[in-house]
């Protein structure tokens, strides 16, 4: 039984042009369902529609072409056969009244060359990430540098995503800029040394991101575009030495577009200070002291907060208008209707098996039911 109330979870509101029945979200999560096709099928919508309790859902990062997929087996959105497997999560779960945006992403340097058929990963700058990549075990390769056109090109990818995206009516887009991936790897001064206009300053780092955006405005309007940002976190090798700067000039002009909402995700506080020869790194902590109350500064918009938030702290960040939801990994994978058990008392499920985490069927997918289910067998 809960004995804490924790009602403020549940309250409606409004992200731009979503209207969230509460405040819990389905953060996105890679669980490679599908077969190399990327298609989604049957099984993922299942456990999609299973989620429309929660105020919003968002997908496993989609990749935008083969290029940018270093999870095979996750749903892809970059063809006509992807956007119909995905049109059947996104009916489906409009069917159980949820709501559901597709997070869009394009791996850039996180990737070995065999799960992109063979060809050389791409990066704003020709620098590996040091270390194996954790499920081909595979070490990283130097990525090759895009050049301007091949910038411009992805953009473009993106966009057409979108419009796949919005073709299988998902309610809403998120640009996946964060946790090591090819638009993070912009933003971060110590993956990107470019001499162009697309490195340097801050606002040239920024600049490939807001492109993105920009396009993904035009197709879906701004009240239903998001996008997910990391910048303390060092999951792919990734750092940058000013994040709380970087952090004031892109949150001020994605506050100017007025989208649905940013979703911030922490560090990990037992980061340890591993520094590469040339830039010595500085813990997250003393980058970004108080992470989601020194973020919340620069942006006015909806916030969304993840990473380790338990419900005593979400309560507490929606109540001091810190931000207006969090969103919940783990947790959603184990509680397919968590709000359900928190507005009935019902017990929550705080164990998830990490062996089923990535491929595999309904083991560890479809089978954590919802409590009423569970209960009734
Ligand atoms: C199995 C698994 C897959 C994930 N896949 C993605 C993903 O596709 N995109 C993304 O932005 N984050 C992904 N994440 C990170 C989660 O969205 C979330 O940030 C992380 O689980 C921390 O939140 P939690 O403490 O509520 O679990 C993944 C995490 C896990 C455990």
């Amino acid at each position: 039984m809960n004995k804490e109330d924790f009602s403020i979870l549940l309250q409606p509101v409004d992200f731009g042009k979503l209207q969230l029945k509460n405040r819990l979200i389905v953060a996105p999560l890679t669980r490679m369902r599908t077969d190399i096709s990327g298609i989604p099928n049957d099984l993922m919508a299942k456990y999609y529609s299973m989620r429309s309790s929660y105020g919003l859902i968002i997908t496993e990062s989609s990749s935008v072409s083969p290029l940018s997929n270093c999870f095979p087996g996750a749903g892809n959105i970059y063809n006509q056969e992807q956007m119909e497997g995905w049109k059947k999560v996104v009916q489906q779960t409009h069917e159980q009244e949820g709501l559901i945006g597709i997070q869009v992403f394009h791996c850039g340097r996180s990737c070995v060359s065999s799960q992109i058929n063979g060809e050389t990963p791409v990066a704003p700058s020709p620098i590996a990430i040091r270390g194996k990549d954790l499920i081909s075990n595979e070490e990283y390769k130097i990525p090759k540098e895009l050049s301007i056109n091949e910038i411009k090109e992805i953009v473009q990818q993106f966009r057409k995503s979108a419009e796949l995206s919005k073709q299988a009516g998902f309610d809403f887009i998120q640009l996946h800029a964060a946790n090591g991936y090819l638009v993070d790897q912009f933003l971060r001064d110590e993956s990107n040394k470019r001499t162009d206009e697309y490195g340097g300053s801050i606002e040239n780092r920024c600049r490939f991101l807001l492109e993105i955006i920009d396009q993904l405005i035009d197709v879906f309007t701004a009240g239903r575009v998001a996008i997910r940002l990391s910048p303390n976190d060092r999951f792919n090798d990734m750092y940058d030495s000013n994040p709380l700067e970087l952090m004031r000039y892109v949150l001020s002009e994605l506050d100017k577009r007025e989208l649905a909402f940013v979703e911030l995700k922490r560090d990990n506080p037992y980061e340890t200070t591993v520094s590469n020869n040339d830039s010595p790194r500085k813990h997250p902590r003393e980058l970004i002291p108080d992470f989601f109350r020194d973020l919340r500064k620069f942006y006015q918009g909806n916030i969304i907060c993840n990473d380790g938030v338990t419900l005593q702290e979400a309560k507490e960040l929606i109540s001091q208008n810190i931000c207006h939801a969090v969103s919940l990994g783990t947790l959603s994978i184990s509680n397919p209707d968590l709000p359900i058990r928190i507005q009935n008392n019902y017990e929550i499920n705080y164990h998830t098996d990490m062996n089923t985490w990535f491929y595999g069927g309904a083991k560890g997918y479809t089978d954590y039911l919802p409590y009423k289910e569970n209960n009734q067998k």
